[in-house]
């Protein structure tokens, strides 16, 4: 078996990847007089140890401790670590080491490069949305208001760890949030992957490293060509527009479900706009919604909501002139981004999504 890590590096930021990425990534924390480490009550205690035990060399001096939760990646807990930082009187030469998922690192990337005009910062993702996704690609920020990440920058961070020793400890809803956005890259980029993938639960899978390193490349070859989303990048969406209001919908409900539950559900709604749209074959269409089906239970929406889920999503940050934007897909591995759908077959991809499993 291979155990050695990936490294790669980029114009903005360095990675390790894979198994020993932690212990291989003394040279990427080296330089700093201080490191403050950002964690919540669960990456405190599964995996603030871990980070500890493999880069003894790494002197943490401060940590600073939030709130776990989509519902706590808002306003509160910026002010809150800015508080801590100046409270700390952490200066510019400081390295911010965010360990935590997907919120985690959206937050602490938002207040790394608001705080004193900007501190550099590493990403240490612990869940296995983070790995592939949330703490690749520089997106920081915050919900706001009833919307989704309304408030951010695009900032990358200086280095990204990959380890997947932290996911010992990931509760199995979170497995299968990450689960989600892998299976997004096999439909929008890597058909390869999904066939690694197609007819698994993901309960069922042992080769998770091959999983993420191949995953997390994948993100990281998108965004190192398109970092502020101008074209290419935009393919990333796909599931996301009509995932977001599933997202933001259930977040009003006080019943949050994992962001990849809600991926998924946009997922089937857009290979069905997929179908409709780009003339994808439909035996295509019935292998993406079987897929999904297998690994996530349908969200309990109803024709009542969809009032809601349409207003929800004329606030998206892909509605531009009040058009509805899309990246949808041509075939298994190929998505295509700008695709303008009407409301109408929004609607009834949303109804499809309901009437179908
Ligand atoms: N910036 C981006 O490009 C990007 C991309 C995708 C998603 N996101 C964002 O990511 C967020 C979701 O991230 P997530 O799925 O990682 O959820 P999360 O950050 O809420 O973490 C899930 C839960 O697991 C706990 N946890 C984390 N690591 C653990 C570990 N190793 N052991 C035990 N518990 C652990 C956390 O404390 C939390 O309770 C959403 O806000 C989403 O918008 C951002």
């Amino acid at each position: 078996m291979n155990t050695t890590p990936f490294f790669l590096d980029t114009e903005t930021a360095s990675y390790v990847i894979g198994e020993k990425a932690l212990e291989s990534s003394v040279k990427q924390f080296d330089k700093y007089p201080r490191y403050v480490v950002l964690v919540d009550e669960n990456t405190r205690e599964h995996c603030l140890p871990v980070f500890q035990q493999n880069l003894p060399d790494i002197t943490i001096n401060d940590v600073i401790c939030i709130e776990s939760g989509e519902e706590k990646k808002n306003l509160d807990q910026v002010l809150f670590i800015w508080n801590e930082l100046t409270r700390l009187n952490v200066d510019r030469d400081a390295l911010m080491i965010h360990l935590g998922g997907g919120v985690l690192t959206d937050i602490g990337g938002f207040v790394a490069a608001t705080y004193k005009r900007g501190i550099d910062f590493a990403n240490v993702p612990t869940t296995l949305l983070g790995m592939v996704d949330a703490a690749i690609g520089g997106k920081t920020g915050i919900d706001f208001g009833k919307f989704k990440n309304q408030v951010g920058l695009f900032v990358d961070p200086v280095s990204v760890i990959i380890d997947p020793l932290f996911l010992k400890t990931l509760a199995d809803k979170h497995w299968q949030s990450g689960f989600a956005e892998v299976l997004k890259y096999g439909l929008i980029i890597d058909h390869e992957l999904w066939q690694w993938l197609y007819g698994k639960n993901y309960r069922e899978i042992d080769y998770w490293n091959k999983i993420i390193v191949r995953a997390a490349r994948d993100k990281i070859n998108i965004v190192r060509h398109d970092f502020k989303e101008k074209g290419v990048r935009k393919n990333l969406n796909f599931g996301h527009t009509i995932g977001h209001a599933f997202e933001s919908f259930f977040l009003k409900m006080n019943k949050p479900v994992t962001h990849g539950q809600a991926i998924a559900a946009g997922m089937i709604c857009e290979s069905w706009l997929s179908e409709q749209r780009m003339d994808m074959e439909c035996s295509k269409r019935e292998e993406i919604v079987e897929m999904i089906d297998r690994n996530f239970p349908r969200l309990p929406v109803s024709e009542n909501d969809l009032p809601t889920l349409m207003e929800l999503m004329r606030q998206d940050k892909k509605v531009r002139e009040g058009k509805l934007h899309f990246s949808l897909l041509k075939r298994m591995g190929k998505a295509v981004h700008d695709k303008e759908v009407s409301s109408g077959l929004v609607l009834k991809s949303i109804e499809f999504y309901l009437h179908n499993s």
